[in-house]
């Protein structure tokens, strides 16, 4: 096989087997993030946006539980947000590991992320403020 080839092959090979990386994300990563996990999870998923930023980023909320898109009677509603503040990073890598951990639990049939789903609709808002994230240059020129 050429090695042409067989790069090809590995860059495949890792985007099918891609979890979720333990780093900063970008605001661009993470949407694109959320997009696939939606699109790949129709069954436990629903991404909605609450609207956009000054500089027109959209607000992205992935809502998780065994009834995704609507409200049921006797399930509660959580509400999880993260960098409120721009440069107060660290919830946005802890509440993407939660969606990571969530579904892939899910995927694997454990036991807790059923249970969790099942008992709740969970909303999670990983950056409520992505302009003051992209202002803050000591942690965007670490990203980039
Ligand atoms: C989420 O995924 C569903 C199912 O594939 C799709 O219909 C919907 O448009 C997606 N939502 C967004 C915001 O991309
Ligand atoms: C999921 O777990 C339940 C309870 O442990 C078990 O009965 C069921 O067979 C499992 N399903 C799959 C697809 O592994
Ligand atoms: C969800 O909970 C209900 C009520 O406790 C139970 O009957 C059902 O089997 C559960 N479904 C899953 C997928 O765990």
């Amino acid at each position: 096989m050429s090695s042409g080839l067989l790069f090809l092959h590995l860059c495949l090979i890792f985007t099918l087997a891609a979890t979720l990386e333990f780093r900063y994300h970008n605001n661009p990563e993470i949407e694109q993030y959320l997009l696939q996990v939606n699109a790949s999870n129709p069954a436990i998923t629903h991404l909605y946006s609450i609207g956009q930023s000054v500089r027109g980023q959209q607000l992205w909320v992935l809502a998780l539980g065994l009834s995704p898109r609507r409200h049921t009677v006797g399930i509660p509603e959580f509400k999880y947000v993260a960098n409120m503040h721009g440069n107060e990073v660290l919830g946005r890598v802890v509440l993407l590991q939660l969606i990571d951990d969530l579904v892939r639990g899910y995927r694997n049939n454990e036991t807790w992320s059923l249970q969790l789903l099942n008992s709740t609709r969970i909303h999670i808002l990983p950056t409520m403020n992505p302009d003051g994230f992209d202002e803050s240059d000591t942690i965007t020129s670490s990203v980039d």
